[in-house]
């Protein structure tokens, strides 16, 4: 027990802890930009596919716990570890040496942290329905949350279209050094398989971006109408 405390405690085990923490954290982000994609089957697909995720308490309770300590062990964990690089050179090098990090990797602080800001707003948003009141949860024909008629509100205001832009573009960059990064501190580059490990964070990113992108602005040029 305390040998494992030791482990979690040091650089190497506080990064497998984050690499374990961020897999699970963008597993829930793919399936969530899966299931919004619904967005292109109309109103009646999914609204019955929120109603879906609610109608079962124990379970939406139990994910929203378990992604709510995941996010926490990643972002404290990330503090924590910049916070120990820093005392141990508290100086920043005079010249910086960039030839072998990519950008993605060199601004992992600056993605995650638009990162956090984009998901509290969104929370704020479209969950609490603080920031936009006016599109507070409705029922549909069918007597389900409107939850449709939510999203498509939202994304006719080009304000809220350029800030989900914006957080788009901080989860495209965390993502494709991240999830790269998170294989290779689990040990799992093997040489055979390394082109492919190298390729999984863009190509993730990448993934994810285009869905949520293609939601945001199918909403705002119309093609999806409410
Ligand atoms: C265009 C992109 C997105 C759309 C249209 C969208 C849509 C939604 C909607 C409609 C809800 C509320 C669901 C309900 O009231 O039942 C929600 C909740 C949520 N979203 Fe998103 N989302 C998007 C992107 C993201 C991203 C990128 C993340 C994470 C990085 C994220 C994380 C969450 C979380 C954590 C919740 C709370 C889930 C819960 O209520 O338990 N979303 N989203």
């Amino acid at each position: 027990m305390t040998r494992l405390l030791n482990h979690f405690q040091s650089s190497v085990g506080s990064k497998m802890v984050m690499a374990l923490t961020g897999l699970g954290l963008v597993t829930y982000v793919v399936f969530h930009m899966l299931g919004n994609l619904q967005v292109f089957e109309g109103s009646h697909a999914l609204n019955r596919y929120a109603a879906f995720l609610r109608d079962m308490p124990i379970l939406l309770w139990t994910a929203r716990l378990g992604l709510l300590s995941l996010a926490v062990l990643h972002i404290g964990l990330a503090i924590r570890l910049g916070l120990r690089n820093h005392r141990a050179r508290p100086v920043a090098y005079a010249v910086h040496e960039y030839r072998q990090a990519s950008f993605a990797s060199r601004t992992m602080a600056v993605s995650g942290l638009v990162l956090v800001l984009f998901i509290l707003f969104h929370l704020l948003h479209l969950t609490a329905g603080v920031i936009d009141p006016t599109s507070a949860d409705r029922l549909d024909a069918e007597g389900h949350r409107d939850v449709y008629g939510k999203v498509v509100h939202a994304f006719q205001n080009p304000f809220i279209v350029a800030l989900y832009l914006v957080g788009q573009l901080g989860i495209g960059l965390h993502l494709s050094h991240a999830v790269t990064s998170s294989f290779q501190t689990l040990g799992l580059e093997y040489a055979a398989f390394s082109r492919f490990f190298k390729a999984a964070g863009p190509a993730v990113a990448l993934v994810v971006v285009l869905g949520n992108v293609a939601i945001i602005l199918g909403i705002f040029l119309g093609i999806v109408r409410g």
